[in-house]
């Protein structure tokens, strides 16, 4: 019989901020430095992580203001990425989202990240823009942000149910 897996999403502690660098570094090009991840939390974004048997295999950081929310990182461990736990990350972000009573939530994305823009429009978030040399590139050119939002609904859910429901 094959060992069940244990999924968590829980909030991003101090300790986590080793692993999480090492996904940052391993799955992006053009990773954040360690600052940036440290000053994330320091400013109170809402940064999360995703565990499997208590391994962190990825994270996300939202940040929220005046009904609106921004999806500043989305990203799972490339060891462990096409099994379903970037979409599972996604949809707590949104809960998360929801509950700080956020209308809608923007994000951007490379043009060239079909993985990303695939799932996201699978969550219902369409295009709504470019940011025109937005991100850096390979050989010192620079790359377009595709702008990115969904509209999201109220939520009911109380705190305690949303982080039960990963
Ligand atoms: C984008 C990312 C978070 C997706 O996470 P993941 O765990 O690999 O994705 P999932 O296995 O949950 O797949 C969810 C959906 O994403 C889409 N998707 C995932 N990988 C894909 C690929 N290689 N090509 C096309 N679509 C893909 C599909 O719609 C998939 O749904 P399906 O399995 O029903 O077809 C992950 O690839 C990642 O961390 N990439 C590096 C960091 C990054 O680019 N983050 C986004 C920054 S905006």
């Amino acid at each position: 019989m094959e060992p069940s897996t244990d999924i968590q999403v829980r909030l991003m502690a101090d300790d986590d901020v080793e692993p999480v660098m090492a996904i940052e570094r391993s799955a992006y090009e053009h990773p954040w430095t360690l600052g940036i991840i440290e000053d994330c939390l320091r400013v109170g974004y809402s940064c999360w992580v995703l565990t499997v048997d208590d391994q962190v295999a990825g994270y996300g950081i939202l940040a929220t203001a005046a009904g609106e929310a921004h999806l500043m990182n989305l990203c799972i461990d490339p060891d462990r990425q096409g099994q379903g736990l970037g979409r599972r990350l996604l949809k707590r972000m949104v809960d998360v989202a929801r509950l700080y009573q956020a209308r809608t939530l923007f994000l951007e994305v490379r043009p060239s990240n079909v993985a990303a823009i695939t799932l996201y429009q699978s969550h219902g978030f369409a295009i709504i823009g470019r940011r025109p040399d937005y991100y850096p590139a390979v050989s010192g050119k620079r790359e377009d942000a595709v702008v990115m939002s969904s509209r999201l609904t109220a939520t009911e859910q109380a705190p305690e149910e949303i982080a039960a429901s990963t």
